[in-house]
Formats: C-alpha cells, structure tokens, sequence
C-alpha cells in the first residue's frame, strides 16, 4: 500500500516536474513507464497466464435473469436494473456486455447519459491507466459515454498485476490493487494491501469488484461503504446514516439501496473464508504442467469444471456428493430468496396503494424504511453471485432478516389503509413474464432497444476505431 502510493504520488511529481522543471531524477523511475492495458501485450511472455485467461471467453451464454424470476423487474421499478439484468458470464466480456446492457442506455454523444462513468470501473485494467494519467477527478467526472474510446481493453492483467513491476517483470505475481478507491476501503477496514498476507491479497485482488458499492461526490465516484464494517447491518447503518438512496421506487416512492455484488463480504463470512481458503483457491487453481512447473490457472469460473485441482487438494468428499451439497443449498437459498421477494412486491403496490388513498408522507415514512431495509437486505444476500456456496447461513439469515422487515412494512400498512376505509387486499397486476412486468409499470421496452440499437451501431464503432489509433501511438505494436 504505502509502496504504490510512493509510487504512484512519484508519478505526479514527475508529470509535475516535467512541465515545470526538468524530468532528470524521474525518468529512470518504474513509473516513467505507461500501464499497458492490452491483455494481448502479455501473450507472449506469459503464455499459460495468457491462455488461460483468454479462455474466460469460453463462458459466452448470457442469462437472462429477469426472465428467469419477474418479481426483480418490480423490485427495481423507476431503476436501470428493472430494464435488463443478465447474469454474469466470462471476464473478457466485461467491456461488451456494459455497452451491450440497456442500463447504459444509448448515449449519442460523450454528454448524454444516464449513466457515470463510474460504470466503466470494475470493467477494465484501463480503469487504472487513466485514473494514473488524468487523476481520479479526471476519470469520474461526467456521464458514461465520456471516455467510451477510452475503456477498451477487459478485465485483465493490469487489473489485479502491477504489471510494471520487477517481480512482474521476472514471472512473479506482484499482486495489486488498482484503484485508489479500493485501497481506501481495504485502509477503512483496516486492511491495508501492503500489510496483508499473501492469503488475503488474493481475495482482495477479487475484492476490487466483487463488492458492494456506491456512488458519491460531485463526480459520482465509486465508494465502498465499509466505514462501518462489511456485514448488511453495519452497511445499512452506514447507508442511513449518510442518507444515501440509489433511487426512489416507482410504485412505493421508499428511498432504495441497491445492492451491487457483495462476494467478498459474504466470503469473509462464511466457512471458507473464516478457514482463509480464498477466491483463488477455488477460482483459479495452480496447475503442474508436464515438464513440471507449476503456474496459476487464470480461466476464472466454475471451480467444479475442475474439481481435481480445486475442492480436492482438501476435501476427500466426491464431486459428486460436494455438487449435491452445493445444490441442495442453492434451492434453500432460492426459495426464501422467492418467499422474500413475494412480501417485498406485495409492499411496494400495498405502499401505492395507501399513497393513491391519500396517506401523508409522515404516515408513511416508517413504512418506506421497513421496505428499504426489507430490499436491501434481500439483494444483498442474493446480489453476490454464488452466496449459495460462499456463505449460504448468510444468505439465509439476511434473507429471513428481509421478510421479518417486509413482514413489519405490511402490517403497518394494513393498519394505515384500513384507516384510509380500503380492506380488501390490494390487486397486483400480472407480473408472471419479465415482459408483462415491464409492461404492468408502463416501461416502452421497444423504444428502448431501438435507442440501444442505434448506439451500438454508430458510436460503438467511432470508440473502437479511436481507441486502436490511441493504441497505436502510445504503445509498441504486439508482436
Ligand atoms: C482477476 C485477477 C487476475 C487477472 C485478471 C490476471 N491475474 Fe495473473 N494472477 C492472479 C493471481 C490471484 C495469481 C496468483 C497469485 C499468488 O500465487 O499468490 C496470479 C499469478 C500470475 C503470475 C505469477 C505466476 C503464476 O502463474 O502463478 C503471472 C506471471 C500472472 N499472473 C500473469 C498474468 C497475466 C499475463 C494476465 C493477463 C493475461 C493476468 N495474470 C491476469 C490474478 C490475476
Ligand atoms: C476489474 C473487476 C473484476 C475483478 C478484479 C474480478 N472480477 Fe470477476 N467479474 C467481474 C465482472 C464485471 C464480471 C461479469 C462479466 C460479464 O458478465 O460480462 C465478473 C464475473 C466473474 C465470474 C463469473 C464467470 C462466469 O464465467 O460466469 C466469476 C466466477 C468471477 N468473476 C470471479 C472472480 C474472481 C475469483 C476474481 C479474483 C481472482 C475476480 N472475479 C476478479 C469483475 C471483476
Ligand atoms: C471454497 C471454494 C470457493 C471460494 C473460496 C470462493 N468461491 Fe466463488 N464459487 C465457488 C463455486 C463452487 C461456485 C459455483 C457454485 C455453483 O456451481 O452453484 C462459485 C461461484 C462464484 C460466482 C458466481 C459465478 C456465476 O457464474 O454465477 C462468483 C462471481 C464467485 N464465485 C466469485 C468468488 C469470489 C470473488 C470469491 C472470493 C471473495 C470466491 N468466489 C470464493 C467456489 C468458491
Ligand atoms: C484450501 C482448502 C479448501 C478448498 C480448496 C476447498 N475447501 Fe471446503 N472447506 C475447507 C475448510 C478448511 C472447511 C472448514 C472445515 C471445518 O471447519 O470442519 C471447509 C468446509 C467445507 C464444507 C462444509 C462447510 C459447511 O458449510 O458446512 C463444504 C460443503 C465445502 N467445504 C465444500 C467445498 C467445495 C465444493 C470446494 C470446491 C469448490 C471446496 N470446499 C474447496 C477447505 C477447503
């Protein structure tokens, strides 16, 4: 930690010094030096590293998640996610499926939106390129489309490499952190990246992502919420306490939190985590080759597709019998995940109604909080893809925690419309289909995709053809 800071403030100095002064006592040091965010850039040299990493791109099928369960899209009403939410798929994909999502929508210049650029964040190693060359002001600021030329390459190794290093330079893994917003979380919990253990790095190089997030300031930076601890009571207090809302929902008006993928969190507590068995252990196995050097398997995804090298250097159990243990918890988490989302929605048009019948905002105001806490508390336990086998007593004591909140929220809300003369349950429209959803809050879906359409056929390709120019000029061709 105090490493790259000295580092990365040497580089400021010597940018400053160059305009100013003279560049001399830098122009030797590591930092002179530009990240290179090609992934490419690294095949040669790194070839097992690199092959491996490149056949992230094996895991190509895209899920559509609000297909699959249609509560989500009322869930999220008045948000991007109620317009479309797939479920995660290979790391070289990441820069195609944040322009490919409707979330983004379709910019048609670098100043319409919706969105920040705090978007791009956990989506590239050119991230951290141009954080270092333009400051954290000068990434943040602005919507989305701003610097689409600019965020070019995937997650890769620039991501979680200090790629400029010595040990790098000599085969070594030289593990870091790459955004100054990480390492201020990591500062907050007290861990920072330069005092932990090489065990700990390894989850953190993941952590840089798979978290839970928000975005603040006058840029829309990204910040963790960790000021408090990293368990969904001490994020919540934290959240309240700032009074901070993703957006207000569109059927209930409460003041909502997003949760965006709090894995790391979640590992930290449960079994594996507790047992410092990390990400890496799991995710990305070393492998022996036949001539007998051992290299770190980089195709990060299902560690069950490679069971020999991940659960079995510990466990004697059978993939066979772990899958089944790891199923039957996946259908426990599903279904309390179904039991909360169903007093979660019945809330939200319980809460419209009451406002359609004229309850005042006072009235309201607890009922909003109990449902605020009730999604939040869901969407954490669900958010962090793959809780079912990280850490699924969590999963299910936060989601038994959501439907006590939502249980709260619906009680007080019997109470107020009763006093409104309304006692008969309140209708829910069909929501049965991800399009019937969508179509119950009046979202012009139609508009939207043509909107997309036209973005990725006109401005994606100007990104493109700009960024291989840049590339061109500021790097040495890939051999
Ligand atoms: C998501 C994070 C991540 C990305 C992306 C990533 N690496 Fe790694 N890399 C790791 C981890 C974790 C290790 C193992 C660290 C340890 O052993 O402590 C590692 C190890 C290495 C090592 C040390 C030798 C070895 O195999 O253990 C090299 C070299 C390396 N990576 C190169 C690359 C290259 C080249 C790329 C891009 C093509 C890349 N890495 C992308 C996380 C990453
Ligand atoms: C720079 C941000 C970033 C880092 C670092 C990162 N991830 Fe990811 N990860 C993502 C994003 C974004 C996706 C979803 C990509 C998509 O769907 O387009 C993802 C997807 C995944 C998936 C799903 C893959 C699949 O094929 O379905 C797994 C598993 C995963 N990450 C594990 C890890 C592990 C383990 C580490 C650390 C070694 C790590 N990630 C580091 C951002 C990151
Ligand atoms: C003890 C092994 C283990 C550890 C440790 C572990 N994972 Fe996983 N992870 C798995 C398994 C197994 C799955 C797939 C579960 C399944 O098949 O249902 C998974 C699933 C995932 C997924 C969802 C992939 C998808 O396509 O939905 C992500 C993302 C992920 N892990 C990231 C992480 C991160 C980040 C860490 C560390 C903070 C981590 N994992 C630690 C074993 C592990
Ligand atoms: C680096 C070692 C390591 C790896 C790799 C590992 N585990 Fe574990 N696992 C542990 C430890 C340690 C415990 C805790 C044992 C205890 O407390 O008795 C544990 C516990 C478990 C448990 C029982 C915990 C509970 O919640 O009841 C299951 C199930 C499990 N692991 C599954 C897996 C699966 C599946 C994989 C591969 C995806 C895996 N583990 C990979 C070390 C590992």
């Amino acid at each position: 930690m105090k490493k790259q800071w000295t580092r990365r403030s040497a580089a400021a100095i010597a940018m400053v010094a160059t305009l100013l002064l003279s560049s001399h006592s830098f122009a030797a040091s590591e930092n002179s030096e530009r990240v290179d965010p090609r992934n490419e850039a690294y095949a040669t040299e790194y070839a097992d590293q690199y092959d491996t990493w490149r056949s992230t791109s094996d895991s190509v099928q895209i899920e559509d998640a609000l297909a699959e369960d249609p509560n989500m899209v009322i869930l999220w009403a008045g948000y991007g996610f109620a317009k479309d939410y797939n479920k995660a798929r290979g790391h070289f994909y990441a820069v195609d499926d944040v322009r490919e999502t409707l979330r983004t929508a379709g910019p048609t210049d670098e100043k319409s939106g919706p969105m920040p650029m705090a978007c791009w964040s956990c989506k590239s190693p050119d991230v951290g390129r141009v954080i270092e060359e333009q400051g954290e002001d000068g990434y943040f600021s602005g919507k989305w489309a701003r610097l689409g030329s600019e965020i070019q390459n995937p997650i890769g190794c620039a991501d979680c490499h200090d790629t400029r290093s010595e040990e790098f330079k000599n085969g070594g893994p030289a593990l870091a952190l790459t955004k100054p917003h990480v390492e201020r979380a990591m500062d907050a919990i007290g861990k920072p990246f330069g005092d932990q253990s090489r065990l700990d790095q390894q989850a953190a190089v993941c952590g840089q992502c798979h978290v839970e997030y928000y975005f603040t300031g006058k840029t829309k930076a990204v910040k963790f919420p960790w000021d408090k601890g990293t368990t969904v009571d001490e994020m919540e207090e934290y959240y309240d306490e700032i009074g901070f809302k993703d957006w207000t929902h569109k059927v209930s008006k409460a003041p909502m939190l997003k949760a965006q993928h709090p894995g790391y969190e979640t590992w930290r507590d449960g079994i594996h985590g507790k047992n410092k068995v990390t990400c890496v252990d799991c995710h990305m196995p070393k492998v022996t080759k036949e001539d007998g050097t051992v290299y770190t398997d980089h195709k990060v995804g299902n560690p069950f597709d490679r069971f020999e090298d991940t659960c079995a250097n510990c466990h004697t159990q059978s993939k066979e019998m772990l899958q089944g243990v790891v199923a039957t918890r996946k259908a426990q988490v599903l279904k309390m995940k179904l039991t909360a989302e169903r007093q979660i929605v019945a809330a939200h048009f319980e809460a419209g109604a009451a406002w359609d019948a004229g309850a005042t905002a006072k009235e309201m105001e607890q009922i909003l909080q109990d449902i605020r806490h009730a999604q939040w508390r869901w969407d954490y336990a669900i958010a962090s893809h793959g809780v079912h086998m990280h850490a699924p007593e969590v999963a299910l004591e936060v989601l038994g925690t959501a439907v006590d909140k939502a249980a709260d929220a619906r009680t007080k809300l019997v109470r107020l419309l009763a006093k409104k003369g309304i006692t008969d349950p309140i209708a829910i429209p069909d929501i049965s289909t991800k399009a019937a959803a969508q179509k119950a809050l009046g979202m012009d879906m139609d508009a939207m995709n043509a909107e997309k359409k036209h973005f990725l056929e006109t401005v994606v390709p100007q990104w493109e053809e700009q960024a291989k120019e840049r590339e061109s000029r500021d790097y040495a061709p890939i051999k």
